[in-house]
């Protein structure tokens, strides 16, 4: 089975259906995961809003984050008849207020209540369970240690483990936790060698298909995060070269108008367009007019401003000009102000 070989990784914020839905326009095949979502939110909150995906997104995961097993497969079940793929539990988030509320990769410190949770959870629903998680905390795990979580949830029912190949230091910001604990990939090779029967998926870090690629001879899967987020079309290629499926991929001047035929349709279920435009900043990265494109949809936020900004990439895409020079990210789209935490 291929299913895990590529995955979008969750991104609060980022990975939303809009998002999603530009993905699946680049790849028909990898495999897409939403924001976390809590479980109470699921049960108490705006359901619909939170829940509703496109029959295209499919194959897609539900990634919950919680601690009571019982309102966390409650949640699943919601999950399973919105039609989700696959259900995930968070066990990487190391926020401060997923300490304050006991979940994400503090329960990595409770093994057997993670255990139970997952119990719960593969009991309540037919589709699979999934965990995301971290290699342990604070630095102070050792392989032993996480193998053995490993053989526990797998106990409890769990078949695939997504690992983002690094410790969680619950006293430093969500940020910097993607960034200084250093990268251990060859751990969830080795889990891989010891659990030929589980699926692996490893995360953190890959920029590329070719690195990506390099994972897929050692484990099952490979999940992409930041690297999609800015620059989508970095899974051009994804299809062909990580599923060996033979149909060519759609151009950045396809995806954009299939994005336009999109935001039409959003738009008059009263989406705000800006919730659409803000992830199509960086289709043109690195390409000609690309900052224009930027600015046009930055600046004008409606469907009139896609069209007209489309209008001027047809001009220059179909010549096929050379990339555009000069430095690649500026200071408007979402990166940046997720750089600047804002
Ligand atoms: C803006 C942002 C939001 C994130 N939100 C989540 C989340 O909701 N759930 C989760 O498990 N990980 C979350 N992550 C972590 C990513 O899923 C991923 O593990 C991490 O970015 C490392 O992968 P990468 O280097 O490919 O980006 C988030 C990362 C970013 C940048």
């Amino acid at each position: 089975m291929d299913d895990h070989r590529l995955s979008l990784a969750p991104m609060v914020d980022w990975t939303d259906r809009h998002f999603r839905y530009l993905v699946r326009q680049i790849s028909q095949r990898v495999r897409l995961y939403t924001e976390m979502t809590v479980d109470q939110a699921v049960l108490k909150g705006p359901r619909e809003r939170l829940l509703f995906f496109r029959k295209e997104e499919h194959p897609i995961a539900l990634q919950l984050a919680g601690s009571d097993p019982r309102t966390l497969a409650e949640a699943a079940q919601v999950g399973e008849a919105y039609g989700y793929d696959e259900i995930n539990l968070n066990l990487g988030c190391p926020s401060e207020k997923a300490q304050e509320a006991g979940f994400g990769a503090c329960l990595l410190s409770d093994p057997l209540r993670v255990a139970e949770i997952l119990r719960a959870m593969v009991g309540a629903v037919g589709v699979p369970v999934s965990v995301k998680m971290r290699l342990g905390l604070e630095g102070q795990e050792t392989y032993p240690e996480l193998a053995q979580k490993v053989e526990r949830f797998a106990e409890a029912g769990v078949g695939v483990f997504i690992v983002h190949a690094r410790s969680a230091l619950l006293r430093l910001s969500t940020k910097k936790n993607r960034e200084i604990p250093p990268l251990k990939h060859e751990w969830v090779h080795r889990l891989k060698g010891d659990f030929p029967h589980l699926t692996f998926v490893t995360n953190g870090g890959v920029r590329t298909l070719e690195e990506a690629l390099f994972h897929l001879r050692r484990v099952d899967g490979v999940m992409m995060g930041r690297a999609v987020y800015e620059d989508p079309m970095v899974l051009a290629e994804a299809d062909r070269r990580v599923f060996g499926l033979a149909h060519r991929p759609k151009t950045r001047l396809e995806v954009a108008r299939a994005m336009r035929a999109y935001l039409e349709e959003e738009a008059s279920w009263g989406t705000p367009p800006w919730a659409v435009l803000r992830h199509l900043l960086t289709l043109f990265r690195g390409r000609p007019r690309g900052r224009l494109w930027r600015r046009l949809l930055s600046e004008g936020r409606s469907l009139r401003a896609l069209e007209q900004a489309l209008a001027l990439l047809e001009e220059v895409e179909e010549e096929g000009e050379e990339e555009e020079k000069g430095p690649k990210g500026d200071a408007e789209g979402p990166l940046f102000l997720a750089r600047e935490g804002v």
